[in-house]
């Protein structure tokens, strides 16, 4: 997978070690280009692949990709429809590529409300790359940052209940452990293309002391370029508050 690499004049010590993107604009672009909405979320899986690529070449610990929130049912059931064709696809075509890369995939948000066919596509993918060290790639599937912190909370309710937990045990870093994944470590850096300046329910608890970085750029047009310039933004701004 990974090509000749272009690494960029990064140093590896200021890199973020978790990032988080929210991959925006999939359909301006594609009503820009005259095609289809599901084509340009084809053309933000090549995104997918670009990114993936660029993090693992640099050697980052963690990316977390928005691929389809609980808000994104309200779309048509047409582009739903092409969402989760193209989550089947992109895991088809690319898997053994971050297996061999020795990428760990996990898919986190709810299960509920996904086909079984969608449940048991992630759940291989992610028994089968379960004892890789290098990167971790976390898709962001039927997921909220709300409902990740409920689902928390009541799993967190229920071990107080059986008496598994005391009331001085409700810290920050107990809360962590009933977190979907909770080896994800906190964002150090999230990006989000297309301009808009929202969160939109993407990784709440995680989010908290993350720098945010707005592009323009479309997410179909996003490629390791811009992924660079993220970073070297970022070691900007960790050079200016970072004390050194
Ligand atoms: C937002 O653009 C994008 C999405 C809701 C889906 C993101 C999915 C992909 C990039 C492709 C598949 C992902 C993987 C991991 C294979 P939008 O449709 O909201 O764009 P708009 O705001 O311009 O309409």
């Amino acid at each position: 997978m990974a090509s000749q690499p272009d690494i960029p004049d990064l140093d590896p010590a200021t890199l973020p070690r978790h990032v988080g993107i929210i991959m925006d604009g999939n359909g301006r672009w594609a009503e820009r280009q005259g095609v289809t909405r599901a084509a340009g979320h084809e053309a933000g899986a090549k995104s997918v692949r670009a990114v993936v690529e660029g993090c693992r070449e640099l050697g980052l610990q963690s990316l977390s990709l928005y691929a389809f929130s609980t808000e994104n049912w309200r779309r048509t059931k047409t582009e739903v429809n092409a969402l989760f064709g193209l989550l089947s696809k992109y895991i088809r075509i690319e898997l053994d590529a971050i297996h061999k890369e020795d990428i760990r995939v996990f898919f986190t948000g709810r299960r509920e409300g996904l086909t079984g066919k969608t449940i048991r596509e992630i759940t291989d993918a992610e028994e089968k790359t379960k004892n890789n060290t290098s990167m971790l790639l976390n898709v962001c599937v039927n997921y909220g940052g709300r409902a990740e912190i409920i689902d928390a909370t009541r799993r967190m309710a229920i071990d107080f209940k059986q008496g598994n937990l005391s009331e001085d045990q409700f810290t920050e870093e107990e809360f962590q452990k009933y977190l979907y994944r909770p080896e994800i470590p906190d964002l150090d850096l999230m990006i989000r293309t297309s301009g808009e300046e929202r969160i939109s329910n993407f990784m709440l608890w995680q989010v908290s002391y993350a720098e945010i970085l707005v592009t323009p750029t479309l997410w179909p047009d996003f490629r390791k370029d811009h992924l660079f310039e993220a970073f070297r933004e970022y070691e900007r701004r960790n050079r200016r508050f970072g004390g050194r």
